[in-house]
């Protein structure tokens, strides 16, 4: 499907955002190999994390997903799971590929694991690489998907210097670490998100974190628990956008995960003049979480802190949009990981915004985005859910309609979405592909 935004002038008002893709992958993951059954409210019923649901389920795990969003998973303990009589098949997943690398290379039997198109061209070494040192046998099409994980293989805790900072590694890492002989230390070279450390903890495992390394111990049993889904923030962002680049709106978005590993965008758009406020912050099942008040605000350009990135590695189609819609040019250093996202989202968010007529000089691992107005027409997303989503809250305050190509991966991260931007006034259908 295509969207078709015309212009409009937001309104605003009060809405919420389906619940965070991360915490939902963990929370049915770590359910699983729990005592007891878990119970995950405010599940995020998209395409990634229905991936995950059945892949547990082909894993010989009873998990009742009941409408309105709550799931409950009889855990089968940590040596519980069985072998899948098929390839599992996370679709556009890279969390739920990497996670369950790290979760099934210490199981007694033999998986395959695959993906779609996008997911088969993603890197898999980042994680092959310590999962091997850790003892495991992986087999790939040269670093890439499929993986073939061999069971049956005694892990050894070790201590791994990660060369990229990422989350999906690390908890690759951790989880293998649950089977593992010893202490299992993972160091990371910037901070990034911490879900798993923080559910772990809920669930009783021994793990410490602090000073960038975390320490994980092998584990007998982890406690099931209720866990609650917040908002996710990556989903927001696109919200905050909307209203921050509207002529004169305020919304709020209630109940987001505001966890400090995730709000670097926001760090980064009140730094460009955006009037974001955070309210009635609250503690989740160990998760932070807030309601999000935005105002419209005059965004001016910046040269973007490289040390955020980590913190804003789903972000960067929102931020470029805010930077095309600023007052000056904004610098983005340091972002060479968004490469190997769902698509090379440097390239593709360029090609659009040029379309749109802004002018960006792109690095191998920067861009620097001078701020104009955004002309409508064609643009397309190459099947990547989060810059089809930056392009259609572009095109409201875009000169003329925009037609954005390729959009049906929106609904892994986010269901909903058109409707939850439409009830802040925007004006957007849904139209069947035409061709080029
Ligand atoms: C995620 C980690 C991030 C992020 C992805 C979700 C996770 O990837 O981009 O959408 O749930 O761990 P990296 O950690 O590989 O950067």
């Amino acid at each position: 499907m295509d969207y078709v935004i015309q212009p409009t002038a937001l309104t605003g008002g009060t809405v919420c955002v389906p619940g965070d893709k991360s915490i939902s992958h963990r929370a049915l993951i770590l359910g699983a190999i729990a005592n007891g059954q878990t119970e995950i409210e405010g599940f995020l019923a998209g395409e990634d994390c229905r991936s995950t649901l059945a892949a547990l389920r082909s894993l010989g795990v009873s998990i009742d997903h009941v409408v309105g969003g709550t799931v409950r998973v009889d855990g089968v303990g940590m040596s519980g799971l069985g072998e899948p009589g098929e390839s599992l098949d996370f679709g556009n997943s890279g969390t739920g590929m990497r996670l369950f690398a790290g979760l099934l290379c210490g199981q007694r039997f033999d998986s395959t694991l695959s993906g779609d198109k996008s997911l088969s061209e993603r890197p898999m070494q980042r994680i092959i690489e310590p999962l091997s040192l850790m003892g495991a046998s992986i087999d790939s099409d040269n670093g890439r998907p499929p993986l073939l994980v061999h069971g049956g293989h005694k892990l050894v805790g070790i201590h791994y210097s990660l060369p990229v900072a990422s989350a999906q590694v690390k908890s690759a890492i951790l989880l293998a670490g649950l089977y593992a002989k010893g202490e299992t230390v993972v160091l990371e070279p910037a901070v990034t998100r911490d879900h798993t450390e923080r559910m772990l903890k809920l669930m009783g495992a021994t793990i410490e974190s602090g000073d960038g390394r975390i320490r994980i111990q092998a584990t007998g049993q982890l406690n099931a628990t209720i866990i609650k889904v917040p908002g996710d923030l990556s989903s927001a962002a696109f919200l905050i956008l909307a209203a921050l680049i509207a002529k004169d709106a305020e919304i709020v978005i209630r109940s987001v995960g505001v966890n400090p590993t995730r709000t670097g965008a926001i760090e980064i758009l009140r730094e460009m003049g955006g009037d974001i406020s955070v309210e009635s912050p609250q503690l989740m099942s160990q998760e932070p979480v807030a309601d999000i008040r935005v105002r419209s605000s005059a965004l001016h350009g910046i040269a973007v802190d490289s040390s955020l990135v980590s913190l804003a590695i789903d972000e960067f189609p929102v931020l470029f949009v805010a930077a095309a819609v600023a007052k000056g040019t904004t610098r983005f250093s340091g972002i060479g990981e968004l490469r190997v996202k769902e698509s090379d989202r440097i390239t593709v968010m360029a090609e659009g915004l040029r379309q749109m007529g802004i002018s960006i000089d792109e690095s191998e691992d920067g861009a620097e985005i001078h701020g104009g107005e955004l002309t409508g027409g064609t643009v397309d997303s190459y099947g990547d859910h989060r810059v089809a989503m930056a392009f259609a809250v572009a095109a409201t305050v875009a000169k003329a309609a925009l037609r954005v190509r390729n959009t049906d991966a929106v609904d892994t991260s986010f269901p909903g979405f058109t409707a939850v931007l439409g009830s802040l006034g925007a004006n957007l259908s849904t139209q069947r592909a035409d061709r080029k």
